[in-house]
């Protein structure tokens, strides 16, 4: 062929995180097929969807069934039901017209990059991989702040050199190091947002987690609404991950440089590239909102603290650093014994037969930690917990 590829996916590394910890995994697996191994890597969930979702999607594909009832491509930003229910969700006003249903946060984040051009780029290390890597697919220069046991793995706006207008990437609480930012926190950074003109794309996906008082969406701040996208999801919070939805708040105060909208932008972007999430699974999401979604969402997430509990027991027992697990399913720990990330990785999963994910996948700041998910089941993370005890 005589076509040209996109130069820049030569800057990202040849797999991403979850696949190169898949592939390991199976590596391993073809080599010890008789161990039992647990799986506590990706932050996938274990419980099955709570019941109101799968009556509303039966009830929903039902409708779908029948002539009178049969609904075809959905409205673009999605169904006004579910826009409603995420709208009474938030304790900020929010318009109908700034929510954007979609299959996830995953693709919110990583497509937000088609409407903005040429900015600067500001990304906290370590963090989810798919800030960085839809920046440098996409030809950007990024600046990293860097988390480390000092500063509680929560950056702060005084650790940006460059003056003027960013595009900033924040997650809370957040993923991998579970640290979640207090309004204080919060409130510099969008003070440092307005007066620099810069823009925070906040990944909110983890806040159902949230124990203590802390702020669940960047929107609890004074002024966020000129100077931040929310994006969130249903994954975490209703067990969604093989189901598909989330949204994205996307204020219509929010201008660039030039007086553009970018409400509207991402409104045309959505409408060219995206067709929507099916009628049955918005009816599921609409239904996890509910008092009673609520409430069984809840319990799940109340189940999967208590893995995060029984983990931090067994760090706190050996003195090991480790954040998160309070406010978040995620345990960040630092490597025993001075190892580096990716040799603890091959260290738990040959000695222990547990799989977790390598604290520098997330980042140069990452390298020497280690990340543990607590969405696994009770029993498997009761084993993973007294084989960690034996081996650290
Ligand atoms: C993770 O393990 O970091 C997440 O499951 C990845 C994701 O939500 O896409």
């Amino acid at each position: 062929m005589n076509i040209k590829t996109n130069s820049n996916f030569k800057n990202i590394k040849e797999t991403y995180l979850f696949s190169e910890i898949a592939s390991r995994v199976r590596r391993y697996q073809e080599e010890n097929p008789g161990a039992k191994l647990i799986r506590l890597g990706i932050g996938d969930v274990t419980l099955p969807l709570p019941a109101v979702a799968v009556e509303a999607m039966v009830r929903a594909a039902n409708e779908m069934g029948r002539q009178e009832t049969f609904r075809g491509y959905p409205p673009e930003s999605g169904h006004e039901f579910l826009k409603k229910a995420i709208a009474d969700h938030y304790t900020a006003d929010i318009r109908l017209s700034e929510i954007f249903i979609s299959d996830g946060a995953k693709s919110d984040i990583g497509n937000l990059v088609d409407i903005l051009g040429n900015n600067k780029i500001i990304i906290p290390d370590p963090v989810y991989p798919v800030y960085v890597d839809s920046n440098l697919m996409s030809g950007n220069k990024i600046s990293y702040i860097s988390g480390s046991s000092e500063n509680g793995f929560l950056p702060m706006p005084d650790q940006i050199r460059e003056d003027g207008a960013a595009v900033i990437y924040l997650c809370s609480p957040n993923n991998p190091t579970g640290a979640a930012y207090d309004r204080a926190q919060l409130t510099k950074w969008v003070e440092y947002a307005l007066k620099t003109g810069s823009l925070i794309i906040y990944d909110s996906a983890y806040e159902a987690f949230i124990t203590g008082d802390l702020p669940h969406s960047i929107y609890e701040i004074e002024g966020a609404r000129e100077c931040a996208i929310e994006v969130c999801s249903f994954s975490k919070f209703a067990g969604f991950t093989g189901t598909r939805c989330g949204w994205t708040i996307v204020p219509e105060d929010l201008k660039a440089d030039d007086g553009t909208s970018l409400n509207k932008m991402w409104f045309r972007r959505q409408a060219t590239k995206f067709n929507g999430v099916s009628y049955p699974v918005q009816c599921a999401a609409e239904a996890v909102l509910s008092g009673e979604g609520i409430r069984q969402c809840m319990r799940n997430i109340a189940y999967y603290q208590e893995n995060a509990d029984m983990i931090a027991a067994v760090l706190d027992e050996k003195g090991i650093y480790y954040t998160g697990g309070k406010d978040s399913p995620y345990i960040w720990l630092k490597c025993p014994g001075g190892m580096d990330s990716w040799t603890f990785f091959d260290h738990l999963l040959g000695k222990a037969q547990i799989v977790g994910t390598p604290g520098e996948g997330f980042g140069e700041a990452g390298e020497g930690y280690f990340r543990l998910t607590a969405f696994g089941t009770h029993e498997n993370t009761k084993e993973a917990c007294s084989r960690l005890r034996e081996l650290l």
